[in-house]
């Protein structure tokens, strides 16, 4: 095993202030085992997708997160659930590094996914068409589980979308070593 820290790039698909999924990412961070470090990247720099523009030179914001992508061991995501699915914030993310222009970093990279949402099925409807588009599409390899869906997330983060509910953060701690635990494992082969 090396000596740098296993490093893992998170992202939130919510780009509000206070929001519970970052706050997940956040949660995250408090029970990383020891030798893991979770870096957070807002996504609110990401232009919308468009194809001209690519073909005028990458913007720089995409540059950048694909390089982190690229230079990290894992990739840790957490969706809210927008009409059923995940975000566009998070798919015109995933739409410009699934581009030959910055070479995929996505193909191939160890994913976990999880996430926060007010209404009954906690992203359940979100989670699976973004496992879909990862899998399928992009080739990630995507950490099936444990799954971490939160449900009704209002009561179990406070105002500032900081998590209060040591069950969720217990099912948190598992998903970032599940991650950890496979990618090594995918290292190895
Ligand atoms: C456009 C939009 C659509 C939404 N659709 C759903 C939905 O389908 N299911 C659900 O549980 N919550 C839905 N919500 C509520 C979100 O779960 C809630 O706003 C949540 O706090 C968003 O995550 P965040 O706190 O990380 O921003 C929707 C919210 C917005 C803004």
């Amino acid at each position: 095993m090396s000596d740098e820290p296993f490093h893992i790039l998170a992202f939130s698909g919510s780009l509000r202030q206070h929001s519970f999924n970052s706050g997940l990412l956040r949660a995250a961070q408090q029970v990383t085992p020891d030798h893991v470090v979770i870096e957070i990247h807002h996504l609110g720099d990401i232009p919308l997708y468009d194809a001209d523009v690519e073909a005028a030179g990458v913007p720089e914001p995409v540059r950048a997160f694909a390089e982190k992508i690229r230079a990290a061991d894992a990739v840790l995501i957490a969706t809210p659930e927008y009409n059923y699915s995940f975000p566009g914030v998070l798919k015109n993310a995933i739409d410009w590094v699934s581009r030959p222009a910055v070479q995929t970093p996505l193909r191939r990279k160890p994913v976990a996914i999880m996430g926060a949402a007010g209404g009954q099925w906690g992203t359940v409807r979100a989670q699976l068409h973004l496992r879909q588009v990862l899998a399928s599409a992009i080739e990630a390899y995507t950490l099936v589980k444990p799954e971490v869906m939160v449900p009704r997330a209002g009561s179990v983060f406070d105002d500032h979308g900081n998590l209060e509910d040591d069950d969720v953060r217990d099912r948190v701690r598992a998903l970032v070593e599940a991650l950890v635990d496979w990618a090594r494992r995918l290292e190895d082969e």
